[in-house]
């Protein structure tokens, strides 16, 4: 274990982003995070914990310790008729645990394949995707505090999850380390396949009888074919939330956009296709520089390169500004700014 000095975050986040951090050490156990948080050299500076760096724009440099999780480790907890009880460390990549999950036929997360980044950064916004948020298979987690060093279990309730949400973006953001999650995995799948194009997809594939491998493969065909590979070009996957509004604004926007997406969700609500909004903008394939919209799917704003932080932080607010006067709604950044 070693606390390194001026390092160079460009391999470390998605966006490709050539910040720094003024210290950063990896930690493969509580034990040897609590040997760094105590170290005289950084100890007192302020930290953060680093998965995958794949929700993260460093617009500056991180004037701290940045602390990346490397805890591994997969095990069943215990199971039933019905269920297995699958514990992983923070630092498991969550595709390789998903593709885990599916080569033992345990069922719940196959919507959820080649979503990047780490286990430990799963339940930090409840992360989704084709119809699936990891609430709906969330069984606990350990965290660790930064200031008292006590370890917690947090259960579903205690995460008060929402669309990328939870206390850990809101009350308790930057004060735990999630060491391990645990997943309740089905025995006997459910298929949840209405979402967006799985049907099709599956239809394609010539898939005559539902598995979760092969509902796994259509959602790994359909990410691919739209979302920019972070090896190729930075990006942080949606930049943006899908904004939810009031069924009246709703009304009255559709009676002026015809086209508008949207779909409704609890509470008499509708959750609009930020997508389109950008889309309807112009945006589209937008490049200055090298910080751009992406060609296939405008939520995406995208490196080409060397665009700094500030750079693609700069075009996000133009779409925001954008999206803002042509119709009236306010979109909220998804990816976190340091
Ligand atoms: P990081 O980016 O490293 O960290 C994200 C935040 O969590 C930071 O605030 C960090 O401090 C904190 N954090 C990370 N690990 C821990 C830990 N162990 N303890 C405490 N805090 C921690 N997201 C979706 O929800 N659905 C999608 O479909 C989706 N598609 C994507 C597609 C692409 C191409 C990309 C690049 C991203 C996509 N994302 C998606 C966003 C991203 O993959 C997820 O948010 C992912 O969970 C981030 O994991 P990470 O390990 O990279 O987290
Ligand atoms: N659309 C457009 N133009 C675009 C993009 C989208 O018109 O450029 C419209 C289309 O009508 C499309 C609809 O928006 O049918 C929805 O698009 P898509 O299925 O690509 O999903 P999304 O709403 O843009 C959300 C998540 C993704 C997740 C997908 C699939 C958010 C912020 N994003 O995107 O998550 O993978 O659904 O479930 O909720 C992420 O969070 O990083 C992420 C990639």
């Amino acid at each position: 274990m070693l606390i390194s000095e001026n390092v160079l975050l460009r391999p470390f986040n998605t966006f490709g982003i050539p910040a720094q951090a003024r210290y950063f050490a990896s930690f493969s156990s509580v034990e040897e995070l609590s040997t760094i948080l105590t170290d005289p050299l950084v100890k007192g500076l302020s930290h953060m914990i680093l998965g995958g760096g794949s929700n993260m724009l460093f617009t500056k440099d991180f004037d701290g310790i940045l602390l990346k999780n490397e805890i591994k480790g997969i095990e069943v907890i215990k199971e039933d008729e019905e269920f297995v009880y699958v514990k992983a460390g923070a630092g498991e990549n969550w595709h390789g645990f998903v593709m885990d999950c599916i080569k033992h036929n345990r069922a719940g997360l196959e919507n959820l394949s080649l979503i990047p980044g780490n286990v430990g950064a799963s339940p930090m916004q409840n992360i989704g995707a084709y119809g699936v948020e990891i609430r709906d298979t969330f069984y606990e987690l350990e965290a660790f505090h930064l200031e008292d060093f006590t370890t917690h279990t947090f259960n579903n309730g205690d995460c008060e999850f929402g669309y990328r949400e939870s206390v850990f973006k809101r009350k308790y953001k930057g004060q735990f380390a999630i060491i391990s999650v645990t997943y309740r995995l089905s025995k006997h799948p459910q298929f949840n396949i209405r979402y967006g194009a799985i049907e099709e997809e599956l239809k394609r594939m010539g898939i005559t009888e539902l598995s979760i491998q092969a509902v796994s493969q259509a959602v790994i065909n359909i990410r691919t074919s739209k979302l920019p590979d972070p090896a190729e070009i930075g990006n942080a996957g949606s930049f943006f939330k899908n904004p939810t509004i009031a069924a009246p604004v709703y009304e009255q926007l559709k009676a002026v956009h015809p086209g508008l997406v949207a779909y409704p969700v609890d509470g008499g609500q509708y959750k609009l296709a930020a997508g389109w909004l950008i889309e309807q903008c112009g945006w589209k394939g937008f490049r200055e520089g090298d910080a751009g919209v992406h060609a296939k799917q405008a939520l995406v704003l995208v490196n080409y390169g060397h665009a700094s932080g500030a750079d693609i932080y700069r075009l996000s607010q133009q779409v925001l500004d954008s999206v803002h006067e042509k119709f009236g709604v306010d979109l909220e950044r998804e990816v976190n700014i340091i």
